[in-house]
């Protein structure tokens, strides 16, 4: 069976030998060496100054948004993945969609004004598929009505923005680490936080707020990642640029053999590319699925990244209506993409679209 994706295991026996000094030390969780290690590495490797790891990336949102203690409306996009807006909801927040723009599928800077209220309190845009968002104009409207910025970056790992890191922008980044990510700790996530005070008080609300033996500062959260996690981050890291190159291969044959009539994202041209997702975008949904059960016959399953489109989840209260989100989303299909994928693999999903989309 092919999916759209397929974690990438790293060296056993590397991972191994983290396993063993794990059983040594007999220190599992709690902020262990391992995950300091991981977070050192990750500092350099990303070019950032504060990282935070944390169990996954919904709970980094989740913790950007206490630590901001956000209140009120929080402008965000409709096409991401659910847990975009599920924090946002879970937090209390009222979430108020801005529609995207259709050929960047990120949130469109153009209709956030008309968006904000007296209520707003921040912006939560999404690098999708790993494409920078408008940063600079985002930053500009933040400034203007003194809002924060809390990018969902679950996509842009180790993406760069006219060479130097997205993840800095904002007021905080936040990362997903999980198992389909181009770097996971299994399951997994991070918080980027410029600001010294914020990023001290984001650690402590990750350890349920203690901040001495016998000691409780802030209100907490349990967010911890444990080091068995950190062990695999460690050993994903090694590889990743490895991972990437090959996967960039992929892009590469897809977008030189596919057939021209379908559409692909269009990208930023001041960023890097962490090959992640290969999004295509056909001409109608009835075009989506019919190709999609012919893939399915051969066992090769895509994914309908990002479906249904989050204005019409069934426990938001208000109605909105986000005409370019829900077309783009009933008409997108991401194709499978990892380390391993094989040529013929490939090609049988290249012949099908081609046939199919005559
Ligand atoms: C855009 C986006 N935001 C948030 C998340 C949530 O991350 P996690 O699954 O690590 O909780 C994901 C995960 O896939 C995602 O793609």
């Amino acid at each position: 069976m092919i999916n759209v994706t397929k974690t990438y295991l790293p060296n056993i026996k590397k991972f191994k030998a983290y396993i063993d000094k794990i059983f040594r030390s007999n220190w599992i969780t709690n902020n262990g060496p391992l995950v300091q290690e991981l977070e050192e590495r990750l500092k350099e490797y990303l070019g950032v100054k504060n990282i935070l790891l944390v169990a996954n990336g919904t709970l980094a949102l989740q913790i950007a948004y206490k630590a901001l203690a956000l209140q009120g409306e929080v402008i965000t996009t409709p096409f991401s993945f659910v847990a975009t807006t599920s924090s946002i909801v879970w937090e209390g927040l009222n979430p108020v969609f801005v529609d995207i723009d259709g050929q960047t599928f990120c949130i469109d800077p153009k209709k956030i004004e008309k968006a904000i209220t007296l209520r707003t309190c921040a912006l939560v845009p999404v690098h999708v598929f790993g494409n920078v968002c408008e940063v600079e104009k985002i930053q500009k409207i933040a400034n203007r009505h003194g809002l924060k910025v809390i990018y969902d970056a679950s996509h842009a790992f180790g993406i760069k923005y006219k060479e130097k890191s997205i993840l800095n922008y904002g007021d905080i980044s936040t990362l997903s680490f999980h198992a389909t990510k181009i770097f996971h700790t299994c399951e997994g996530g991070a918080l980027i936080i410029k600001d010294d005070e914020l990023y001290r008080k984001a650690k402590k609300m990750l350890d349920f707020g203690i901040t001495a033996p016998d000691q409780i500062g802030e209100l907490g959260i349990n967010a911890k990642m444990n080091e068995l996690e950190a062990a695999m981050g460690l050993c994903v890291l090694d590889e990743v640029n490895k991972n990437i190159k090959e996967r960039e291969k992929i892009h590469k044959y897809y977008f030189k053999n596919l057939p021209q009539n379908l559409t692909f994202q269009k990208r930023n041209n001041n960023n890097t590319s962490n090959y992640n997702y290969f999004p295509v975008v056909f001409e109608s949904e009835e075009q989506l699925l019919r190709v999609k059960a012919k893939l399915d016959e051969k066992k090769i399953h895509p994914r309908r990244y990002f479906y249904p489109s989050l204005e019409s989840l069934c426990y938001l209260s208000r109605h909105q209506t986000m005409p370019v989100s829900r077309n783009i989303s009933r008409r997108v299909l991401c194709l499978p993409v990892y380390t391993g994928l094989e040529r013929n693999t490939q090609d049988a999903i290249i012949n099908i679209l081609r046939v199919s989309l005559k």
